[in-house]
């Protein structure tokens, strides 16, 4: 399968006072294939929001490339970069922030339609609206109503027809179900599987929580202070964990039998993460790997495939 977009040492710093750079992103590599989910993990500020902001162009990279379809998204011309905005999507976290309060759900969902469609009636748009209202489980009686009306699931499921709305290949799903009730995250991830499959999208689907990533995610990347350090099958992942991050990631999912929960092993990562402001240039889990040795105190670990599909950033492989 072709891929849709490639990431190459893709780098975003910021720059917060003077001298002090913070490294959100640092030298991360990926693909997605067309069709594809892929799950992206790791725990608050590991940089997560940040990759995909960037793979979405809401910020600029400070070094490295993102392709879609092939072509540079920091390189595209006027038309293409319109283009482009049409095809990559994204769903925010907070689905209570990431809905303008004074605007009707209708022109929320009309809004993208008016930038891309420009030649559709006014009927035709907002044909298109109700039957986008219909598709997310909401209905045309919503079209009126403003965002504040409605609860979180129901906000989610607005985000979701805004970002349908302009027939995008690729979403970004920025923890689109972790603001919600659990009994609400599985509709919300189950209508997502569901538009995946009618519309054919490709999904970057950023979670904290483990156990939902995995049910949607048919590749799964864990990164931990701004680097990528392992991606595989989700299979894989859950049955072979190979990176010491990942294994303690892991063993921290609770299993729903007691018996099996009371007598697991939970691998416990000692100390705190450490500040992404001016890192140390070698393995950023080093400071918390229990296997850590002199070379990696020396020189950053690269991600490597150690069996087909299995790429681990680690030199115990
Ligand atoms: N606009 C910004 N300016 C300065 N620093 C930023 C900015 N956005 C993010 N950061 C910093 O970059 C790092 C990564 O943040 P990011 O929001 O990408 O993490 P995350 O993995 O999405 O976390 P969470 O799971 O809490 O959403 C953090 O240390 C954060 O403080
Ligand atoms: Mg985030």
């Amino acid at each position: 399968m072709e891929n849709l977009v490639e990431v190459k040492n893709l780098k975003k710093y910021f720059r917060i006072r003077k001298n002090k750079i913070l490294k959100a992103v640092d030298d991360v590599s990926f693909s997605i294939k067309k069709g594809e989910t892929l799950g992206l993990v790791g725990e608050s500020g590991c940089g997560k929001t940040t990759c995909g902001r960037t793979i979405a162009r809401l910020y600029s990279a400070t070094d490295g490339i993102v392709k879609f379809n092939g072509e540079d998204i920091h390189k595209l011309n006027k038309a293409n970069l319109k283009s482009f905005k049409k095809d990559m999507q994204m769903i925010f976290q907070d689905p209570y922030a990431s809905l303008n309060p004074r605007m009707t759900v209708g022109s929320i969902i009309l809004e993208g339609l008016e930038v891309h469609y420009p030649e559709l009636t006014a009927k035709n748009k907002n044909d298109r609206a109700y039957k986008l209202l219909e598709l997310v489980g909401l209905n045309k009686e919503h079209f009126q109503r403003f965002p504040h009306e409605f609860s979180g699931g129901q906000r989610q499921r607005i985000g979701i027809a805004r970002a349908l709305a302009v027939e995008p290949k690729c979403i970004v799903c920025d923890e689109p179900i972790s603001a919600l009730d659990v009994s609400i995250q599985a509709q919300i991830v189950n209508l997502l599987i569901k538009l995946q499959k009618d519309f054919g999208l490709t999904y970057l689907f950023i979670a904290h929580d483990l156990s939902m990533v995995k049910h949607i995610s048919d590749r799964v990347g864990v990164m931990y202070l701004g680097a990528l350090m392992e991606i595989t099958s989700s299979k894989k992942l859950y049955s072979n964990p190979l990176h010491p991050y990942t294994k303690a990631l892991i063993s921290a999912i609770p299993i729903p039998d007691p018996d099996i929960e009371e007598n697991k092993k939970v691998i416990k990562l000692e100390g705190e993460v450490p500040s992404p402001i001016n890192p140390k240039p070698w393995c950023k889990f080093s400071e918390r790997c229990k296997y850590v040795s002199k070379k990696c105190r020396e020189i950053p670990p690269k991600l490597k495939e150690v069996e087909k599909d299995h790429f681990v950033a680690c030199h115990l492989f």
